[in-house]
């Protein structure tokens, strides 16, 4: 008990990132339209955000929908910002006993107005929380948002932050914070890749790739992730520590 609490005020919260995918094949293993993944979906992201809560994660990053998604056929489309709308919608009141802030980042001018507003609510509702800070990511396309950052980097004539700062505080596109480096990313549903995921900000993340389809990831799922990550012997171009 004491440990633990010991451990928790001495190791900074992770930052753990989320490329939550295979929900499409999930439902045709079960013999269902596509939407019904997504569907399930929902209920994994539920689980893990009070697994994250509980596991002492300081920031959750939920891939939900990429740039690149927009190739999908646009009835998966609309069906899937029905779903974020609906969950931006109905979860704050938790989170808000729960201490959760929940901000968007991504594209914002391609997104229908009521999706729109539903985010600015849930943002505002939470923006008070502390505990946990869970970010989705809509419309968002790593390279884009660098391309973004770096043409503002480039008109600015600020010397008072060093240049990797500020590009930094320019990539986060929240109000001028910055969000920490990812320390782990995780990849559901087989595939190991990035799909232009957070590439700046996974520089040095411990990478887990895991078979299970999203709609089937639970808390234990995130739990043995996390486990292996704190395993893992992180040296940032260093040496091993001495031990
Ligand atoms: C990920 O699941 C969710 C989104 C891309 C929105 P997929 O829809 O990519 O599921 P698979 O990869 O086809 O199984
Ligand atoms: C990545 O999954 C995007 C999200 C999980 C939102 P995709 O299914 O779109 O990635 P690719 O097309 O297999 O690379
Ligand atoms: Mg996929």
């Amino acid at each position: 008990m004491i440990q633990s609490a010991l451990h928790a005020e001495i190791l900074p919260k992770p930052h753990v990132a989320i490329i939550m995918d295979g929900s499409g094949r999930w439902a045709l293993a079960h013999g269902l339209p596509r939407s019904e993944g997504h569907r399930a979906g929902v209920e994994a992201v539920r689980r893990v955000i009070a697994g994250a809560l509980e596991l002492g994660v300081g920031t959750l990053t939920l891939h939900s929908f990429s740039s690149g998604n927009w190739q999908r056929p646009p009835e998966e489309v609309a069906r899937l910002f029905g779903i974020f709308e609906d969950f931006l919608f109905e979860e704050p009141s938790l989170w808000i006993e729960r201490g959760i802030r929940a901000t968007v980042f991504g594209r914002r001018d391609r997104l229908p107005a009521s999706l729109l507003e539903t985010i600015e609510y849930a943002e505002n509702a939470t923006s008070g929380c502390q505990r946990l800070h869970l970010r989705l990511a809509i419309d968002y396309s790593a390279r884009q948002a660098i391309l973004r950052a770096a043409e503002q980097l480039a008109a600015a004539d600020s010397n008072v932050e060093t240049p990797e700062a500020r590009f930094e505080r320019l990539l986060a596109e929240a109000g001028g914070e910055t969000v920490p480096e990812v320390d782990l990313l995780i990849r559901t549903g087989g595939e190991q890749r990035l799909s232009d995921f957070m590439l700046w900000e996974s520089a040095y993340a411990e990478l887990y790739f895991t078979s299970v389809l999203w709609p089937d990831f639970t808390a234990e799922d995130l739990a043995d992730a996390l486990k292996e990550f704190h395993a893992r012997d992180r040296r940032f171009g260093a040496l091993a520590t001495a031990v």
